[in-house]
């Protein structure tokens, strides 16, 4: 597949494009093992966890931001087996069960695979109790959620409204934000009200009427937006956000530009993976997994992921 590769034996099942375009651009296919570097652990895939930015990447409209080698195989989160070790990595070895938003420079070895090569930077260890699809859910949205909420600087008392709080980001958002004593009024459409209320906050429906809703629960205002879908969202901030009150978005860059906040590109962390795996671990983290497929239907889970409606993370497991 990639040009380095030629010549090698086709050796791994993967999910593989190999230019830009839609979810037909996909095919199921025999690929080289991927090459590891002296920091970088070959790891056995278990379960892949999807993310938007997987097919945005896939449809070119990130050409410019990240680079691609095609042909390329889609996916950042992983949880799987240490296979294969690097020259130095002794945080981890053969056999170790860990996960990962195994984001690298270039795309083009990704988790939709049998084996993947992740930098040990992006890595964690799986603590026991937590499975490997849900493992493989929580990486990208787990550190957005984490990340978001961090940088907001909310707190204990605050009132914070989160956008999309439905969605893979959001369910996560809803719960950290919670456990660092924030009151939260989530938007989500009205049939997963009774979901977002269980991830516990107190829901409203996106869309026009949302001024109205949310200054019914809160009449002052919010003291913190985390913006977890874009698109119209932010319209509503300069009636709603208190003054002094801070905004971040992970896809909208008024954020920034028009309201002095954040505009987030989550990082690999594996110190926060590990604090988020713990959570998830004990209990306190709850992880809604929407679907799982196997790695034959993995096209199929991108088309159910691109629906846009998905409630919690679609899982591909291997
Ligand atoms: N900057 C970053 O670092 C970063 C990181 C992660 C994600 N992102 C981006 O953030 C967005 C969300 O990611 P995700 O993984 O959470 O997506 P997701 O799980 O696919 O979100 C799906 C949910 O969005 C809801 N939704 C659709 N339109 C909405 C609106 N206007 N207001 C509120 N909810 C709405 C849908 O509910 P209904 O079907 O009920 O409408 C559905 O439950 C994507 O665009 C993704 O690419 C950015």
């Amino acid at each position: 597949m990639p040009a380095a590769g030629a010549g090698l034996p086709l050796s791994m099942k993967a999910l593989v494009y190999s230019d830009f375009g839609g979810s037909d651009r996909f095919a199921l296919t025999e690929v080289p093992d991927p090459h590891i570097g002296p920091d970088t652990l070959l790891v056995r895939v278990v379960a892949a966890g999807l993310n938007p930015v997987d097919y945005k990447i896939r449809e070119g409209y990130l050409r410019g931001l990240i680079d691609v080698a095609l042909p390329a195989v889609p996916g950042w989160d992983v949880a799987g087996i240490v296979e294969k070790v690097g020259l130095d990595t002794p945080e981890f070895e053969v056999g170790d069960r860990i996960l990962a938003y195994a984001r690298a420079d270039l795309v083009q070895h990704g988790s939709v695979a049998e084996l993947m090569p992740v930098p040990v930077r992006t890595a964690a260890h799986i603590p026991d109790g937590l499975s490997f699809e849900d493992a493989a859910a929580l990486p990208l949205a787990g550190l957005t959620a984490l990340q978001s909420v961090l940088r907001s600087g909310l707190g204990e008392g605050d009132t914070v409204l989160v956008h999309n709080a439905a969605g893979g980001v959001g369910s996560f958002g809803v719960q950290l934000a919670r456990l660092r004593g924030a009151r939260v009024i989530g938007t989500a459409s009205a049939g997963k009200h009774d979901y977002v209320r269980a991830l516990g906050a107190e829901p409203v429906e996106y869309g026009d009427a949302i001024v109205g809703q949310v200054k019914e629960l809160a009449p002052e205002g919010v003291d913190v937006v985390l913006d977890f879908i874009g698109g119209s969202a932010l319209d509503s901030t300069s009636e709603l956000l208190r003054e002094g009150g801070f905004v971040v978005s992970i896809a909208d860059s008024r954020a920034a530009t028009e309201f002095g906040g954040i505009s987030l590109w989550v990082r690999p962390d594996a110190a926060q993976l590990a604090e988020l795996a713990t959570l998830a671990a004990e209990g306190t983290l709850t992880i809604e997994r929407a679907a799982s497929y196997p790695l034959a239907e993995a096209a199929d889970a991108y088309r159910e992921l691109e629906s846009g409606h998905t409630r919690g993370k679609i899982i591909v497991t291997i």
